[in-house]
Order: structure tokens, then C-alpha cells, then sequence
């Protein structure tokens, strides 16, 4: 299956991105594998006709936004992200304007819609500098409260919270990481932005997914607690095969994350169903907000 799949993405003039959390077998046929961010430019940048992209919608839908002219298929429509269905356009719109139309920043883990009504978007690894290069002294932030709480801790500036977050991340609690450090008592606990404050506090460091991976290379230490989503341990664990990754909880499995098979992008190159469309007035609006985020990093 795994050569059937590259020999389909040869002929088609297809590249295969997969996100950090994707199930092994999947990251293995991907051409590469990468947090938001990277998958994002490497979007904007490819000469492939057709994107397969094995993630969940508001991914395949950024790579859309950025990439109109190329054919953009998710290999699963039903992988979606509970964080992202936190808000909408039409919410979105009326809070900034009880505010006083100051500057939104959106997660990319948004709707092409919501991205569309928003000033600039920024992931788990540009937020500080997305939200330092606002000239205003206020900003509301959407979805992910806790991004945003992270972030005020970094700016001079005041944020403005939106009540989402991610269940997975939201979820870890104290007792979770003092559980797996009292298992593992010389590992570094690492964090992504996504978990709550009080998590975020005990972090060695917080980092994006591929910020995490990073770190590890760079770090003289040997052991790591992962405080983010359990399918970051394959691509971590071989990018670094002499050091030990655990868990911060089992619990921290997104659904949506694994609903791709490999089945599922054979069938998808086969007949290039799945296609993710945007209407091209949203498309428009949504790209100056991806713009103005990857024209800063
Ligand atoms: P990264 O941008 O760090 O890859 O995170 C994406 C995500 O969905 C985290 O839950
Ligand atoms: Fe969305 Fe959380 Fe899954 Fe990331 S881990 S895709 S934020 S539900």
C-alpha cells in the first residue's frame, strides 16, 4: 500500500503533508511531516499540482486559502477540530466591534470564515512575535484561551480572551504531570501553548510541536515529558533515537488527529475526492491574515 501511495503521488505530481500528530504509517509516506507553521510554507511554496494534506480541515483549508490555483484534498472530510468550532464569524465580528474594532489575532486552528473576518492569524509557534508586532496596545485573541493567557504573559500589551480551547490540552492537569514526574524524575517536562496556565507554569519549556522536537535535539538532557498530543512521540522519538520520550497523559489523544488511513489517500489520489474548496470572497479575505502571519516570520 505504502509504494502504491508514492507511486500515485509520483504520477500525479502530488505532495503528501502530514501534521507532527498523524499516526506513524502516515507520517512514514508523507514527503514531510511538520507543525501548522512549516506545513503552511511549505503549502505556499510547493510546485505540486495537487496537496494531500493529512491533518484535520482548518489545515488542508489554510493550504487552500494560500494555494487557489492547486487542488487541495483532505483525505478524511470528517477530520475536524473541535477548537476551531469555538467560533464563528458572525460572534467573531460582533465582539471586535464591542470592543472598539481593535486588531483580532486568530489561532489557524479556525475556519477559512473566521480567518476572513480576523486581522492576522499566528500558530503555537509565532505567537509572541504576532502579537508584539500589533501597534495597538489591545488585541482579542480567537479561539484558544489559553494561547492567548500564554501570551500575555510575553507582551507589555493587553489581550482580550475568547472562551475556546483545545480538549485535549485543556484537559492535563496538575495531577497528570506530577504523576509522570514522579515516574520519571530526571526528564524535562516539555509544553505546548495549548494547555492550561497552571500546566504551562511547571514547563521546563513551551514549545510548538516541532519546536518540541527541536529542543530535544538541541538539549544535553536524555529524558522529556511531553505535554501535547501522544502522536508526537514517533516523530520525536526518531528524531532523536538516543533519548526517552514519555507521555504527560495517555489521555491526550486527538480523535480527529487519526482518522486518516492510508486507505484513505489512495482512494483520494485515485479519484481526488475529498477536495477542500473555499468560496473565493472568503478566500481573499483570509489570505491577507495568513499573509500578514508568514510575511513576519
Ligand atoms: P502545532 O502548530 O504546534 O503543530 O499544533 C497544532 C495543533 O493542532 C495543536 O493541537
Ligand atoms: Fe484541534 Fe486539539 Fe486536535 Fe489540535 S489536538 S487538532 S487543537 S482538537
Amino acid at each position: 500500500m505504502k509504494q502504491l501511495i508514492r507511486d500515485l503521488a509520483r504520477q500525479k505530481n502530488a505532495i503528501i503533508l502530514a501534521h507532527n500528530y498523524q499516526p506513524p504509517e502516515i507520517q512514514d509516506i508523507a514527503d514531510l511531516c511538520g507543525d501548522s507553521l512549516e506545513l503552511s510554507i511549505k503549502a505556499a511554496k510547493t510546485r505540486a499540482d495537487i496537496i494531500v494534506f493529512c491533518g484535520v480541515h482548518f489545515m488542508a483549508e489554510t493550504a487552500a486559502i494560500l494555494c487557489p490555483e492547486k487542488t487541495v484534498i483532505l483525505p478524511n472530510p470528517e477530520a475536524g477540530c473541535p477548537m476551531a468550532d469555538m467560533v464563528t464569524p458572525e460572534a467573531l465580528s460582533a465582539r471586535k466591534k464591542a470592543l472598539g474594532n481593535i486588531p483580532v489575532i486568530t489561532y489557524v486552528n479556525s475556519s477559512a470564515a473566521v480567518k476572513a473576518v480576523s486581522d492576522i492569524c499566528c500558530t503555537s509557534a509565532n505567537v509572541i512575535d504576532v502579537v508584539n508586532a500589533q501597534s495597538a496596545d489591545e488585541v482579542l485573541m480567537t479561539p484558544d484561551k489559553n494561547l492567548a493567557q500564554y501570551a500575555a504573559g510575553h507582551t507589555d500589551k493587553t489581550i482580550h480572551l475568547w472562551d475556546g480551547f483545545c480538549p485535549f490540552h485543556n484537559n492535563l492537569t496538575l495531577k497528570d504531570v506530577a504523576d509522570a514526574r514522579q515516574k520519571h524524575p530526571n526528564a524535562l517536562f516539555m509544553a505546548h501553548p495549548e494547555c492550561p496556565p497552571e500546566i504551562l507554569a511547571l514547563a521546563d519549556t513551551i514549545q510548538s510541536t516541532s519546536g518540541m522536537i527541536r529542543y530535544a535535539k538541541n538539549s544535553a538532557h536524555r529524558q522529556f515529558i511531553i505535554g501535547t498530543e501522544v502522536g508526537l512521540l514517533y516523530p520525536i522519538s526518531k528524531a532523536n533515537p538516543d533519548k526517552q520520550f514519555f507521555p504527560a497523559s495517555e489521555k491526550m489523544r486527538c480523535t480527529d488527529m487519526k482518522k486518516i488511513r492510508l486507505q484513505d489517500i489512495k482512494n483520494s489520489l485515485e479519484t481526488l475526492s475529498g477536495e477542500i474548496k473555499v468560496p473565493e470572497d472568503i478566500r481573499k479575505k483570509a489570505l491577507g491574515a495568513v499573509q500578514k502571519m508568514i510575511h513576519l516570520v
